[in-house]
């Protein structure tokens, strides 16, 4: 990196903030069939390690090994059954085509919150990528620094403690989540589960303990209702218990493949002297490690850089009006890691994200959406904040009534898209205030100094970062 490495991006933290690899997760859920903890496990690499299992050194079809696990857990992730109504898998707001985020233009440019099962039931964020999230580090405190560096979800709350893997920890919660796939019980999953298509997959690489758990009679009803506990004897219960982490483990397996985590894209066959960037595409990238400090927070270095150094930051973001728990309650602040630690120290920080497969998306026109609430619609519009935030002045700083919120983000109007009130144009000549004001990163963010080639340069530099480039052929 050419950049003096924050913090928790230290030699020591890279260490630690390394990736779990795939073939590694998957060795090890696989192992747990014998061997019941996966914690502690040491991580020693500061990029997904090769070794069998990891994705292959060439470019070409993504290889579908390793193939049962993987297999099983792409079934998972894949069912919709697995939801109260039978209406959303994990794949109904991780989408390939769309980089394993969220897959519908319209949601994506308001709120860009996901509806539940339960029609008109949202949660409050924005999906991340489910891709490359299995590399994230459990949770923990940078010996250095302090600061919180792993873990799954924006706030980190899927620490990894308990499985050794974040994202598999993280997988348990939508499942039962009210706001998401909304089973009232772990035993409705593995009911569901072990009467699927896919039961004898499941048997096959657990066993068939799960298929003995003795399930009331009226189990099909009890997980159609919200709220529901499903009577178990202590034993079953213990045995559900057992079952839902191989559920979890089984779509970890599926996400560290080569299938989800493919390391696919233009950038990774440049890396392996298979690609040339296009001399703007090198130039972004010349910035994006230099001058725009990108790689301050998404380390783009070694071998397999993940794009993410784990850590947690307040980009400044401005909350994103059409968010529906917003519009339920104004005062609504998205708290961030602080809401998880209650520091005041991390309040509004947010994982810092992959960038891999960011502008990934089926056609050019279909709309992502960026950052935690996504109130940004493009990657222009991203690196345009990440330039000046602090030099243009504040929207609504006429009408300071407004709390400097801007009077065009009230009315729902996201950035770029209109004016703030007083004929200023929200993301040109102005910018909202902060979702949350405390902790706001002002060393790395928001006075760059970009020209406008230099940030068209990072956004086509972004582009590159998609999986799926297949090479063009060698004469
Ligand atoms: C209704 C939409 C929805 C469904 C269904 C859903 N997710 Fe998510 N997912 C989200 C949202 C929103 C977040 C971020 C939540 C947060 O940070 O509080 C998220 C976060 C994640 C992350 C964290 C990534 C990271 O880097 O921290 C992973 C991995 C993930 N989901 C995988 C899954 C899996 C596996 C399933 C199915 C078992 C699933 N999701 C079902 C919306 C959804
Ligand atoms: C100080 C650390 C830091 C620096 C420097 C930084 N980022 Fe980020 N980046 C983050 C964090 C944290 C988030 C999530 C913030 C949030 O959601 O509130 C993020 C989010 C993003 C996202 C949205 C991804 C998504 O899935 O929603 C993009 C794109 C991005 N950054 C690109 C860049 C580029 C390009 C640069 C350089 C111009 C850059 N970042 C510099 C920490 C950083």
């Amino acid at each position: 990196m050419l950049l003096p490495a924050r913090p928790n991006a230290s030699a020591a933290a890279g260490a630690r903030a390394a990736a779990l690899g795939a073939a590694r997760v998957v060795a090890l859920a696989a192992a747990l069939v014998t061997a019941p903890a996966l914690a502690g496990c040491a991580r020693d690499a500061t990029t997904a390690p090769e070794g069998p299992g990891a994705p292959p050194a060439a470019v070409g079809p993504p290889r579908t090994a390793p193939p049962d696990l993987a297999e099983l857990g792409s079934r998972i992730f894949d069912d919709r059954g697995l939801s109260l109504n039978r209406n959303q898998a994990c794949a109904s707001c991780h989408d390939a085509a769309y980089g394993f985020t969220a897959p519908l233009p319209g949601v994506n440019a308001g709120g860009a919150v996901m509806e539940g099962s339960i029609a008109g039931v949202f949660g409050k964020r924005k999906p991340p990528s489910a891709a490359y999230a299995t590399f994230a580090p459990v949770l923990h405190r940078d010996p250095g620094s302090g600061d919180w560096v792993g873990g799954a979800f924006w706030d980190g709350r899927a620490t990894g403690a308990r499985l050794g893997i974040a994202a598999a920890e993280q997988a348990q919660e939508p499942l039962l989540a009210h706001t998401e796939q909304a089973l009232p019980d772990a035993a409705c999953v593995v009911y569901r589960v072990t009467h699927s298509t896919y039961a004898s997959i499941y048997e096959a690489e657990w066993g068939r303990d799960a298929f003995d758990i003795a399930f009331p009679a009226d189990i099909d009803r009890l997980c159609q209702q919200p709220g529901a506990t499903v009577p178990l004897s202590g034993r079953d219960r213990e045995q559900v218990a057992r079952e839902f982490d191989h559920v979890a483990l089984s779509i970890a397996a599926y996400e560290a493949s080569a299938i989800v985590s493919p390391f696919s894209s233009k950038f990774d066959a440049w890396k392996r002297g298979l690609a040339t960037l296009t001399p703007e595409e090198a130039r972004g990238l010349a910035l994006f490690e230099g001058k725009a400090r990108c790689a301050v927070c998404h380390p783009s270095g070694g071998d397999r850089p993940l794009f993410t150094d784990f850590g947690y930051d307040n980009n400044g973001v401005p909350a994103n009006p059409a968010n529906p728990a917003l519009l339920a309650d104004p005062t609504y602040r998205d708290p961030g890691l602080g809401g998880i630690t209650h520091a005041p120290d991390d309040l509004g920080r947010h994982k810092v994200p992959t960038l891999r497969n960011v502008d990934r998306r089926p056609s050019p026109g279909a709309v992502k959406a960026y950052m935690h609430n996504g109130v940004f619609k493009s990657l222009e519009e991203v690196v345009h904040f990440y330039n000046t935030r602090d030099v243009l002045p504040r929207c609504g700083a006429a009408a300071p009534a407004d709390g400097g919120t801007g009077a065009a983000l009230a009315r729902g109007l996201p950035p770029g898209s209109g004016d703030a009130g007083n004929g200023a144009r929200v993301g040109i000549d102005c910018w909202p205030a902060p979702e949350v004001p405390e902790n706001v990163n002002r060393t790395d963010i928001g006075n760059l100094g970009l020209t406008p080639e230099e940030e068209a340069a990072i956004v086509a530099f972004l582009k590159t970062l998609s999986d799926g480039y297949s090479a063009p052929r060698q004469p």
